[in-house]
């Protein structure tokens, strides 16, 4: 019986940036063969503009409208398969998002590591990202969310550990084979 035969819901993959959301959602994809979207890359093809495009021409309060727009569109397509779905840094500490993911039960699950690792892996795949200024705010910013990154159902920890690692290691806690 495969995951999706099983009942098996949605993953959520959140965490701060550099956290590897996408790459071990692809892998995570992969290995359960479900589709993998990512909500960044639906809220660019939806606008017309990149996230940095967004933030600079209409700020971050509407970035977080169109983003939780954007999320409550996904949902709406899943239809009854299931997906691998990557949000934003900041997707999950949204208390509307939050709650709307709440709602239909999927599962979150936290990808973490430590900030000063983070700070690099952003920096060293040279992404922009307008919220990365320096690392005393990014530092203060992640300290901020943690909290929240907290309440998803399941934390791993990834400094140290390749991106199939992290996803095998997310398909056994949850239970999905
Ligand atoms: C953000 C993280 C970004 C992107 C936007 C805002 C955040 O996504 O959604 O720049 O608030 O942390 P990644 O976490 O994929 O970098």
């Amino acid at each position: 019986m495969s995951a999706a035969d099983s009942g098996a819901r949605t993953v959520i993959l959140v965490g701060f940036m550099g956290a590897g959301k996408s790459s071990v959602g692809l892998a995570l994809s992969r290995k359960l063969d479900w589709p993998f979207e990512d909500l960044d890359e639906r809220i660019e093809a939806q606008e017309h503009l990149s996230i940095e495009q967004i933030f600079q021409q209409s700020g971050e309060a509407a970035f977080r409208q169109i983003e939780h727009a954007a999320l409550r569109s996904l949902i709406r397509d899943l239809g009854v398969s299931p997906k691998v779905v990557a949000v934003g840094g900041g997707a999950f500490v949204q208390a509307n998002n939050a709650a709307l993911l709440e709602e239909v039960g999927f599962p979150a699950v936290f990808l973490d590591a430590p900030v000063e690792e983070l700070f690099r892996r952003c920096q060293e795949q040279q992404l922009k990202r307008p919220l990365r200024r320096n690392l005393k705010e990014f530092h203060r910013l992640y300290e901020a969310r943690r909290p929240c990154y907290l309440k998803a159902a399941l934390r791993i920890e990834t400094s140290g550990k390749d991106v199939e690692k992290v996803a095998a290691e997310a398909i056994r806690s949850l239970g999905l084979r």
